[in-house]
Formats: structure tokens, C-alpha cells, sequence
């Protein structure tokens, strides 16, 4: 196999600035480590829609919508495209919106095959305009695989040009939803609102909290995860660094306490990926602004080495 890294400096999707840099500062660990792993593997980087963030925002209930939609589409298309060179994608996305054009093109790609989803991350990113609590599209991309709105559980009222993006969102490359409840698992899962909470409890969503794998170990939530998308006929793995415990890995911008060790999530990656049917790697919210000494980014390159170099035995 041949790995393509699909950089995206994208951080529109998210609250707190500096997420777009999260690649780089990755790039400089690998610096640092002495490793040729850039220098190793092909590379394609997406141009992003950064210049937003200094206009004024309207789309209160998803902020930058369009730009999102704009990034959803260059991603899907790169992602397709790689994969139909028969190269492997692995994504360094800034925030984490960029997942749903992540997905988006490994459907375009195999049109015809099911496409589960291993979500590792302290959040479930499962709103949708009509439920968040930010407007911080980072929070919902789970919500446009699905085609889902949550209006049984609405607190907001998105404006129509806003539902207009979300609706052309939903349906980017003319399929939707792109995935279904059964397809995805969520590890490392700790922080969601009541709306998600409702979500994930109605459609019986599949969780590994952290204390599964505290009381399992990683290997056996790993087998348990792969067992449960059995009927898929792809795997996609997005790892939001926020899945880390925040108590020394800070570079990110929405922690959560009680995350994993870098240890475990090293373990739990690797074995996840050495299933030759994953088809695709992401590793999202790197945010060095809010780091010191670059440590996140350390932990992610070794995370993304080991990852890699799994891939490639497979
Ligand atoms: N649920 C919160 C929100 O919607 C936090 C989402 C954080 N997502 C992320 N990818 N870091 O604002
Ligand atoms: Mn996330
Ligand atoms: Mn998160
Ligand atoms: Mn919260």
C-alpha cells in the first residue's frame, strides 16, 4: 500500500482559534523526532476558507456554513480521488467539521459499499443547527452523515439561508445519509449535550466510555469495536486528539478530563488500523496555539507513525 497525507489547515468549524495549524506543528515534531515520515509519503494539501473567520458572521446556529461546505466539497473530492488511485488517505484535518468531507469521498469512491465509522473523541459531534450549543460546526458532522436534524429535540431556530447550506450539506455527492446508527461506534466518548445524550439513547448508539477500556483494556475494545461494524464493508477511523486526557496534553481546543493516555490511544490506533478494512486515517483538533513545547503534536506524530507504518504491513 502507499499512503497519501491530505493536509487540511482548516479551523473554520471550530470556536477557538488555531486548530488550522495543528498539520504543521505536527510536520515540526516530526522535525524534532529526526523522522523522515514527510519527506516518506506523497502529500496533497487542500486550499482552505480561513479568510471567513475575519468577516462578519451571520448563520449564528452554524457559523461559516458556507466555507464548511466549500472545504466538505474540496475534501470529498480529494479523499475520492486518492482512494481511486488506489492510495491510502491519511487526513490531518484542523477541526473536526472536515470529517464529513472525509466520509463524503470514501462513498464517491465505493458508491455501492457500507462505510462504518469509528468516532474516537471526547465528544459525539452529533448536533445539527436546530441543537447546538455553539454554532461551532465542529460539533456536528456525525449529524450530516446520518441526514440527521434532530427536530424531536430542537432548541434553536436556524434562518432558511442557513438550513439551505445544511440541507446541501446533507447531501453532498448526491447520496444521503451516508452512513446509518449501526455504522458507527464512538470511543473514548465523555461530553455531549442533553440533545446528543437523547440522540445516541433513542437510535441505541454504540459507546465505548473510557472506563470500557480502563476495565478491558484497548485490544479487546478494539476487537469489540471492528466485531460490531462487521457488516460494513469499509472502515473509516477519525481520532480527535480531545480522546487524550487533557491533565498534560493541552493542545487542543475543547478538553475534557478523564481522556486517554497517550499509550492507550497509540495501542487502540494501531490495532484498529492493522483491519485491512479500514480504508482511511484522520487525525483532527491539533491546536499548538494552546500548547506547550509542542507536546500534542509530539504524541500525534507518534500516534500517526505507528498508525502509518501499521498501514503499511497490512
Ligand atoms: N458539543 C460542543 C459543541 O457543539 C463541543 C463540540 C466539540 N467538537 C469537537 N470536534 N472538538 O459546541
Ligand atoms: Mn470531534
Ligand atoms: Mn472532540
Ligand atoms: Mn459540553
Amino acid at each position: 500500500r502507499e499512503l497519501r497525507i491530505i493536509e487540511v489547515k482548516s479551523e473554520i468549524g471550530a470556536g477557538t482559534r488555531g486548530s488550522s495549524l495543528g498539520s504543521d506543528a505536527i510536520k515540526i515534531a516530526a522535525l524534532d523526532f529526526g523522522s523522515r515520515f514527510f519527506k516518506q509519503h506523497k502529500l496533497t494539501e487542500i486550499p482552505n476558507e480561513n479568510h471567513l473567520l475575519l468577516e462578519s458572521s451571520g448563520n449564528a446556529h452554524a457559523k461559516r456554513i458556507s466555507g464548511v461546505l466549500t472545504m466538505t466539497e474540496r475534501i470529498s473530492d480529494e479523499v475520492c480521488k486518492t482512494l481511486q488511485n488506489k492510495e491510502f488517505p491519511v487526513v490531518l484535518s484542523g477541526d473536526h467539521s472536515c470529517s464529513a468531507g472525509t466520509v463524503s469521498g470514501i462513498r464517491k469512491a465505493f458508491p455501492k459499499l457500507k462505510v462504518g465509522v469509528i468516532w474516537v473523541d471526547a465528544h459525539s459531534d452529533i448536533h445539527s443547527p436546530y441543537t447546538t450549543p455553539s454554532g461551532n460546526m465542529h460539533g456536528m458532522p456525525i449529524a450530516v452523515l446520518l441526514d440527521e436534524d434532530n427536530l424531536d429535540c430542537r432548541v434553536n431556530t436556524p434562518d432558511q439561508e442557513t438550513l439551505n447550506y445544511w440541507y446541501q450539506l446533507k447531501n453532498i455527492g448526491n447520496i444521503a445519509p451516508k452512513i446509518t446508527y449501526s455504522d458507527l461506534v464512538y470511543i473514548a466518548l465523555r461530553d455531549f449535550e442533553k440533545e446528543e445524550k437523547y440522540l445516541l439513547d433513542k437510535n441505541k448508539v454504540k459507546i465505548f466510555p473510557i472506563s470500557a477500556i480502563r476495565k478491558d483494556g484497548v485490544e479487546k475494545i478494539a476487537d469489540a469495536t471492528l466485531k460490531y461494524l462487521d457488516h460494513c464493508d469499509l472502515i473509516y477511523v477519525s481520532f480527535d486528539v480531545d480522546s487524550l486526557d487533557p491533565s498534560h496534553l493541552k493542545g487542543t481546543g475543547t478538553p475534557v478530563p478523564g481522556g486517554m493516555t497517550k499509550k492507550e490511544a497509540e495501542e487502540l490506533v494501531v490495532r484498529l488500523v492493522s483491519d485491512k478494512k479500514v480504508c482511511c486515517f484522520e487525525i483532527a483538533e491539533v491546536n499548538p496555539t494552546l500548547d506547550k513545547d509542542n507536546l500534542m503534536s509530539e504524541n500525534a506524530f507518534e500516534i500517526l507513525r505507528h498508525a502509518s507504518d501499521t498501514i503499511l504491513t497490512v
